[in-house]
């Protein structure tokens, strides 16, 4: 408790946005905001520098985005890291990016600590080398009892590899009798999903201009606001995202009623 109240936040609002921030925080913010963070490679090329510098330089706007999503007051940031279709790239990129939830982890966890976020990953993390399901765990276990901004991982996640093992569960208790297929509802389909205890996003942010979800939370995007940007993950940065939570905030969710000149 005490060891709560000691402890510093990291402000991550540069002073030129922070006018901008309070009317922003006057309005309901998005809940849970989705992002595939993409352009790495394109960033690391237009510099002439290998792709992986492109990675590396990404992990600090991972950073940066977690501290501020924290402070503004969003409460989970699921952050696409690798899909299962990534397997499909050269050894070395791969294990590079196997690498770097370790090194964001050891430089970053004390700060997540200090700014009350929880740690957490959706994806099968059996299929990942050792040193990177140890480093995550071990960042999980270090934040289990934070309260604060859910940073949730999608780490050799697919999301319709998620779907057929969510239809293999629901479709093993129908056999062993534990529900009546007839009792099979929407919510039956999200509670054997991955992100069960999440709300659904409220918000998707794809960097680098490609304009397509990659099998990404195809379930839970159903209802989400799309926001498609041309900057490329490296460069992306506060005020970037707060121009997008900003057109957010603007938009009309109607959720297929007539209803709703704000949003809800
Ligand atoms: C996103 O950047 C990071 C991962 C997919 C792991 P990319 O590596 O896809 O970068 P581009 O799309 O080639 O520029
Ligand atoms: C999606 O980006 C996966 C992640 C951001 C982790 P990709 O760069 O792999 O997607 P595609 O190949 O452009 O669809
Ligand atoms: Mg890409």
């Amino acid at each position: 408790m005490f060891d709560k109240l000691l402890r510093k936040k990291t402000t991550a609002v540069p002073s030129t946005l922070k006018e901008r921030l309070n009317v922003l925080k006057e309005k309901p913010m998005p809940t849970h905001v989705a992002i595939i963070m993409d352009g790495n490679g394109r960033w690391a090329k237009q510099r002439k520098l290998p792709r992986i510098a492109g990675h590396h330089e990404g992990m600090k706007t991972v950073r940066k985005t977690t501290l501020f999503a924290s402070e503004i007051g969003i409460r989970v940031l699921t952050l696409y890291a690798f899909s299962t279709e990534n397997w499909k790239r050269p050894k070395r990129e791969i294990d590079f990016l196997m690498k770097l939830p370790g090194e964001f982890l050891s430089t970053y966890l004390p700060e997540l600590v200090e700014n009350n976020v929880k740690v957490e990953m959706i994806g099968t993390a059996e299929l990942l080398p050792a040193h990177t399901k140890d480093a995550i765990e071990k960042a999980m276990n270090a934040t289990a009892h934070n309260d604060g901004m859910i940073l949730n991982f999608a780490m050799n996640y697919g999301s319709r590899f998620e779907i057929a093992e969510a239809v293999k569960a629901v479709a093993q208790q129908v056999s062993d009798n534990t529900i009546e297929l007839s009792s099979i509802t929407e919510e039956t389909i999200s509670t054997a999903l991955m992100t069960s205890h999440l709300p659904d996003p409220d918000l998707l942010i794809r960097t680098s201009g490609e304009v397509r979800l990659s099998n990404f939370m195809l379930w839970q995007l159903a209802y989400a606001e799309l926001a498609f940007t041309e900057v490329l993950w490296p460069d992306f940065n506060e005020e970037n995202m707060l121009n997008i939570v900003e057109d957010y905030q603007n938009r009309n969710r109607r959720f297929g009623s007539l209803e709703g000149d704000e949003i809800k």
